[in-house]
């Protein structure tokens, strides 16, 4: 359980990202099932900083947070066929820190690495480097098989 500090602390940081409006087109578009990319990023912030918190991880909160909550900040919809979506896997981690560092001029190394490498092994040459990164790519991959999984049970 986050204590009330914890909770002040994530709610913070994520009303700091909200400051830029742009963030807030990641709910024109879904990620996996009816969930959007905005709320598949929320929740995957959330469950990383939950996570760090309560296994007393030694991380950059903050960046922890805010890397989370732009991994998928690319802007697009991957569902339309065309042939730049064809590879999406393996190139919207750039997509999404080319938008984080236009919108967002203090992306750190910490947030850098976290966003292009999430997707990892599938971009096997971008390697998580720091523990936010690795737990960013667990915690995505996890919550992505929840949302498809809830899609086919839906479906
Ligand atoms: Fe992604
Ligand atoms: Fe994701």
């Amino acid at each position: 359980m986050l204590s009330f500090e914890d909770k002040k602390l994530f709610i913070k940081e994520i009303k700091k990202i909200e400051k830029v409006e742009e963030v807030f087109e990641m709910k024109n578009y879904i990620q996996h099932g009816n969930t959007s990319t905005f709320d598949h990023c929320l929740l995957v912030s959330y469950f990383c900083f939950r996570i760090a918190k309560e296994k007393n991880m030694k991380v950059d909160y903050s960046s922890l947070i805010r890397g989370a909550f732009l991994h998928d900040f690319y802007l697009y919809d991957w569902h339309e066929k065309s042939i730049t979506h064809r590879f999406h896997g393996f190139f919207h981690p750039a997509a999404s820190l080319k938008n984080a560092k236009t919108y967002f001029k203090d992306i750190n190394l910490i947030e850098e690495n976290m966003i292009l490498s999430h997707m990892w092994p599938l971009t096997f040459r971008k390697i998580p480097k720091c523990r936010e990164a690795f737990l960013l790519c667990f915690v995505d991959k996890y919550l992505s098989l929840l949302e498809t999984l809830r899609l086919n049970k839906n479906s």
